[in-house]
């Protein structure tokens, strides 16, 4: 099939790299001609594993082209995903600007097509969006009708930013909010091959489930750093409690290690977002809203327990180990490490950091932290380590590499150290 998609940030560059490798031939549009230029000579501009060699791939074979001319990328096509960013307002909402403007521009491009098109949204809106505001756009703006000149779906995305690609290959699932039967069948078609449940819902239902997927899954890290918090100051291994109760299949291990808390572009906004969304329609959201709580506080509790070792900061050399918000990315939106960051810098602490993928990203924001080529040189003469991500490389560092520290204190926010380790070096683990 051929396939249009309008934003070609995280998701729409993987799902355009993907849909390609599966046969399909991809237009990727993005306003930022930079962006469009790297994509064309088939270099992705984010860090993912493998997409560089499966964008690479389908650029040689001619699958993926990208251009910053929406219009002929939907008249060239048959149906369009929408994969723009819906980043959070201020007061925690959903700012949907971009997404209406793509509506509007996907609008326009219709008018001129005489042949049936379906438009997907891709991109995380609050139930209702779809059909009661990017419908009604693409309505007026093409003088069609949905549903009979042309179709409408929402498709939620359910991929992990550092397993990306992976995930959009082997899904749990796929859901199809589709407004019309060719659009669901379309759509359907996309995936046929792949081997997951395939849930077809109204589009509100599709777009409440993601937000309940990541809302539900905050909610269990939060849970967990809040007894955590406890566990550590009644000296009982958190991390044992957690084996202890992913034994008990209704729980289920994942996602149960307590430590610096969640980030990323995702969590924060969709937890956010549907607290606002809540509110607006009367409901209090109480959950949800100490769950967002409870994260807010959890990265300082790291610096705490580092002041706890070195009461006075400044001056002192503190080595950061990974920016990023989780491991095998370069994305640090909303990432604990900024917090923490900031925090050290305003205490007047020295701060010397090192990420394998995510330290370019962090200098734009950080131009006062000194950035090394290596864990093992930011490490070294420090007066204590703080590590912020698990990169499987830190969990390679050894004793010796750790003796290169001026002082004996490493406080981990992800655990994974040996814990012998760890306590040789007077270090804390979560
Ligand atoms: N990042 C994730 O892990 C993830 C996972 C699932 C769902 N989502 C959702 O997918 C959506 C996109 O997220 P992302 O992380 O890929 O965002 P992103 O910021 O990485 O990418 C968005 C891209 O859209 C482009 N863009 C904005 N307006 C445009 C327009 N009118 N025309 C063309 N291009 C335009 C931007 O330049 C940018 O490159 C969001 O709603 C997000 O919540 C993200």
């Amino acid at each position: 099939m051929k396939i249009s998609i309008i934003g070609s940030g995280y998701v729409g560059l993987v799902t355009g790299a993907c849909f390609a490798e599966l046969g399909n031939r991809v237009t990727l549009v993005d306003v930022l001609k930079d962006k469009v230029e790297k994509i064309n000579k088939g270099i992705a501009p984010i860090y993912e594993e493998k997409l560089d060699r499966m964008l690479g791939k389908n650029i040689g074979r001619g699958r993926i082209h990208a251009t910053t001319h929406l219009e002929s990328a939907v008249m060239n096509t048959h149906i369009t995903f929408i994969a723009v960013g819906t980043p959070s307002r201020k007061d925690g909402s959903i700012d949907i600007a971009c997404i209406m403007r793509a509506a509007e521009d996907i609008g326009k491009a219709l008018k001129k097509k005489t042949e049936y098109h379906t438009v997907v949204v891709k991109s995380t809106v609050v139930p209702g969006t779809t059909e009661g505001v990017l419908l009604p756009l693409l309505e007026k703006a093409s003088g069609k009708k949905a549903g009979k000149d042309f179709g409408v779906a929402m498709n939620p995305e359910f991929l992990k930013e550092g397993k990306a690609v992976h995930d959009f290959m082997n899904p749990d699932r796929i859901v199809i909010g589709a407004v019309d039967e060719k659009s669901y069948e379309r759509v359907f078609s996309l995936y046929r091959d792949f081997r997951c449940p395939v849930m077809r819902t109204p589009p509100r239902t599709a777009e409440m489930i993601k937000y309940a997927s990541n809302a539900f899954l905050a909610t269990k890290i939060s849970f967990s750093n809040e007894l955590g918090n406890l566990c550590k100051r009644l000296r009982i291994d958190s991390y044992e409690v957690a084996e202890g109760m992913g034994h008990d299949e209704r729980i289920e291990r994942k996602f149960l290690n307590s430590g610096i808390g969640w980030g990323g572009s995702c969590f924060p906004k969709d937890v956010k977002a549907i607290i606002a969304f809540g509110k607006e329609m009367g409901l209090k959201m109480e959950l949800l809203d100490s769950v967002e709580k409870v994260n807010r506080e959890q990265p300082m509790r790291i610096v705490e327990m580092l002041k706890e070792k070195i009461p006075v900061l400044r001056g002192r050399r503190i080595a950061v180990l990974g920016l990023a918000f989780k491991p095998d990315t370069d994305d640090i939106r909303e990432a604990p490490s900024i917090r923490i960051v900031s925090e050290l810098l305003k205490s007047g602490a020295f701060v010397i950091a090192y990420d394998p993928k995510a330290a370019d990203n962090f200098r734009r924001q950080f131009r006062d932290v000194e950035y090394t080529a290596s864990a093992r040189a930011a490490i070294e003469g420090a007066d204590a380590c703080l590590l912020l991500t698990e990169w499987d490389e830190f969990k390679k560092l050894t004793d010796e590499d750790f003796k290169r520290m001026k002082g004996k204190t490493i406080i981990e926010g992800r655990k994974i150290l040996d814990p012998e380790k760890a306590k040789q070096f007077d270090g804390v683990c979560w």
